[in-house]
């Protein structure tokens, strides 16, 4: 079963917001399901990295459209996304040295951190943006 359920509540409004975020809850529950699997470090590693970088490149998407929109908020949702970066860049070298496992309370905590950080502050920025007219 996936650890995540794309619903209607995790919508931000903004079709590209939205999509990226399934392509990152698809990401977790991948490397819940391989986790759960018993799947070699090999495997669990390769969607880690994924993860990694797909979590950057996306957060790098919304402060773009934040500095693009003149964003109020900008400083305190870039700060989340810097703490957040450091923690599973943390987790993915302790892993990568053998120093770390995926749990899961590894895997909860990325689904909770994600599905907060969207229904709180991802959606606040999705608010502001639709009354620019931004879909
Ligand atoms: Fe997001
Ligand atoms: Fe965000």
């Amino acid at each position: 079963m996936a650890l995540i359920a794309w619903s209607n509540m995790l919508s931000t409004g903004i079709s590209e917001q939205d999509n990226q975020h399934k392509k990152l809850i698809d990401l977790i529950n991948q490397l819940n399901d391989a986790m759960q699997a018993g799947k070699g470090a090999e495997v669990l590693g390769k969607v880690l990295t994924e993860l990694v970088n797909y979590t950057v490149f996306h957060f790098g998407y919304e402060e773009k459209l934040m500095a693009q929109h003149k964003y109020e908020d900008t400083p305190a949702h870039k700060a989340e996304h810097t703490k957040f970066v450091q923690t599973a860049g943390d987790l993915k070298k302790k892993y990568d040295s053998g120093n770390a496992v995926i749990s899961v309370e590894i895997m909860n905590f990325l689904r909770d951190w994600l599905t907060n950080h969207i229904m709180k502050t991802d959606k606040k920025l999705g608010q502001s943006l639709a009354k620019l007219g931004v879909k």
